[in-house]
C-alpha cells in the first residue's frame, strides 16, 4: 500500500471547505484576509484541542484557570511595551500604495503588485494593534485597542487570583482567548491570522529559579503535542537568538512543526523575567509584590515563564499531521484519511444503516441516541456505504457502526475501524464497552 503525507495546504484547505472544517469569513462578499471561520467538523476539532490543553493546564495543584476582556485599559499596552515596540518595519510603493514588511522583500526589485521600479517609501514601523474607539465620543483619548496576546490579562490579574485562591510561588495562570493582530501578510491558510486564539499561562517563580522551570516546561509542553498524535519527528525546539528576544524575553524557544510549506512556529515557550509585573507596578502605582512567608517575608516580584500556543496553529497542524492519501491513483482503493488521535478527531462514531429502509432506521436511531449520549456522533444513511465510510475517514472518524439486516436477527452490529479498515461484529449490549475501551481520553 502506498502512502503519501500532505503536499500542500491548498489540498488541505479544499478538504477543509468541502467537508465543513472551515470557511473563509464572510465568504459571498469575497471575505476579509486573515480571517476564517470555523464550521461544524472545525469547531469540534478546534474545542477538543482547547480542552486537552485546559485539562493537562489546569486540572493540577499548581495552575489555575482565567478568562479575562478583550479591551483593556490602554494603560495595559503602553505598560507592556506594545504600544511603543510591537511593529514591523514597513515600506509603501508610492505607485499603487501596497504595504509589504521590510525584511520580506528586495527593494532593489519591482514592486509585486504593479511593477514599477524605485518607488518604494522609507522603512516606517508599523504598529501590529488593531485599535478602536470606546464610548460615544469618537476622539484620541477614547482610543482602546484588542488585544494582541492574552497573557496581559494574567499579568494585571496577578494578585487578584494569588490573594483570592490563597497560592504560593510557584504557581500558574492559565488562559484561552482571542487575540488580534494587524498582520501585514496574513495567509497559509490558518497558520498566520489577524483574528486568532491562544492558549497561554504565565507560571510566576522565586527570580533566580526560573530556568529550572523554563526547563520543565518546556519539555511538558513537547509531551503534550506529542499525546496529542503528532509525529515526533514533525517537531523540534528552535531556541531565538539574542537578536531575535521578544522585548520582555532574557531566553526563548519555540515547538516548531514541519508545515508543507516549512518548519514554522507553532508555540512560544519565554521566560519573561520580571518585566511585565515590574512595567505595570510602575505605571499603574499598585504594588504587585508577592510576599514570601517561606522565605522570611521577602518581598519581591516574581518572575514568569510563559508557554504561548495558538488554538488556530496548533490545529493546522494536527490537520497537517493526520492527513494521508493511501493507494494514489488506484480507483478501488484509493482513500484520503485523517488519522486524528481519537481525542481530536471532531466526529467518535458514525452510525450508517446499511440501507433507508424504515426497518433499520429505527433501531439504528435507537443506537445513535444511545451513542451520543458520550461521544460527538453522526448519523448518515445517504449514499452507498463504501462512500459512506469515505466520506468518514476523510474527516477522521475513528469507528463507524454498520446496521444491517443480520442485526435485527443477531442483535449485532459491525464497527470499522479508521485506520485498520478491519471489522468486528459487536454485539448490541457491548456496543457501550467498547467504544469506552477505545475512546478513553
Ligand atoms: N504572549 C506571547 C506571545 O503572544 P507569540 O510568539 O507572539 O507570543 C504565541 O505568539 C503563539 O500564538 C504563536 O506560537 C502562535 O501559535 C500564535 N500566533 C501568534 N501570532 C499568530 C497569528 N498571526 N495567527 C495565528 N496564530 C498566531
Amino acid at each position: 500500500m502506498s502512502v503519501a503525507n500532505l503536499k500542500s495546504l491548498n489540498e488541505l484547505t479544499s478538504l477543509c471547505k468541502r467537508r465543513g472544517f472551515l470557511f473563509q469569513s464572510s465568504e459571498i462578499y469575497g471575505g476579509v484576509g486573515g480571517c476564517w471561520d470555523y464550521g461544524p467538523l472545525g469547531v469540534e476539532l478546534k474545542k477538543n484541542v482547547q480542552n486537552s490543553w485546559w485539562k493537562s493546564m489546569t486540572y493540577r495543584e499548581d495552575v489555575v484557570g482565567i478568562d479575562t476582556s478583550i479591551l483593556m485599559n490602554p494603560q495595559v499596552w503602553k505598560a507592556s511595551g506594545h504600544i511603543d515596540g510591537f511593529s514591523d518595519p514597513m515600506v509603501d510603493c508610492k505607485n499603487c500604495k501596497s504595504r509589504y514588511r521590510e525584511d520580506q522583500i528586495d527593494l532593489s526589485k519591482p514592486c509585486q503588485k504593479c511593477g514599477q521600479s524605485g518607488q518604494f517609501t522609507e522603512p516606517k514601523d508599523f504598529n501590529l494593534m488593531f485599535s478602536t474607539q470606546m464610548g460615544a465620543v469618537a476622539d484620541s483619548s477614547n482610543k482602546i485597542y484588542l488585544r494582541p496576546e492574552t497573557a496581559q490579562g494574567i499579568f494585571v490579574n496577578f494578585l487578584n487570583v494569588q490573594t483570592t485562591m490563597r497560592k504560593k510561588l510557584p504557581f500558574g495562570i492559565a488562559q484561552i482567548g482571542k487575540a488580534f493582530r494587524n498582520e501585514i501578510t496574513p495567509g497559509n491558510f490558518i497558520f498566520r491570522l489577524r483574528e486568532f486564539e491562544q492558549m497561554e499561562m504565565q507560571f510566576f517563580c522565586k527570580p533566580g529559579s526560573q530556568m529550572d522551570h523554563y526547563a520543565v516546561w518546556k519539555e511538558a509542553r513537547l509531551a503534550w503535542h506529542l499525546e496529542n498524535g503528532m509525529r515526533k519527528e514533525k517537531l523540534r525546539f528552535q531556541p531565538h537568538g539574542p537578536d531575535e528576544l521578544a522585548h520582555y524575553a532574557d531566553a526563548a524557544e519555540d515547538i516548531e512543526y514541519e508545515f508543507p510549506h516549512g518548519w514554522g512556529e507553532m508555540e512560544g515557550i519565554h521566560s519573561r523575567t520580571d518585566f511585565d509585573l515590574t512595567r505595570h507596578q510602575e505605571l499603574s502605582g499598585k504594588k504587585l509584590e508577592y510576599l514570601d512567608q517561606a522565605d522570611g517575608n521577602k518581598k519581591y516580584i516574581p518572575y514568569v515563564v510563559e508557554t504561548s500556543v495558538g488554538s488556530d496553529r496548533c490545529s493546522l497542524a494536527l490537520m497537517c499531521d493526520a492527513y494521508r492519501l493511501e493507494n494514489e491513483g488506484d480507483k478501488e482503493k484509493e482513500r484520503t484519511v485523517m488519522k486524528f488521535d481519537p481525542k481530536i478527531a471532531p466526529v467518535k462514531v458514525a452510525i450508517l444503516p446499511l440501507v433507508k429502509k424504515e426497518v433499520l432506521d429505527t433501531p439504528a436511531r435507537k443506537l445513535f441516541a444511545d451513542v451520543q449520549k458520550n461521544y460527538m456522533a453522526e448519523y448518515d444513511v445517504a449514499g452507498s456505504i463504501g462512500k459512506r465510510y469515505r466520506r468518514q475517514d476523510e474527516i477522521g472518524t475513528p469507528f463507524c457502526i454498520t446496521f444491517d439486516f443480520e442485526s435485527l436477527e443477531d442483535q449485532a452490529v459491525t464497527i470499522r475501524n479508521r485506520d485498520t479498515m478491519e471489522q468486528e461484529r459487536v454485539s448490541l449490549d457491548q456496543v457501550e464497552k467498547y467504544l469506552k475501551d477505545k475512546l478513553h481520553f
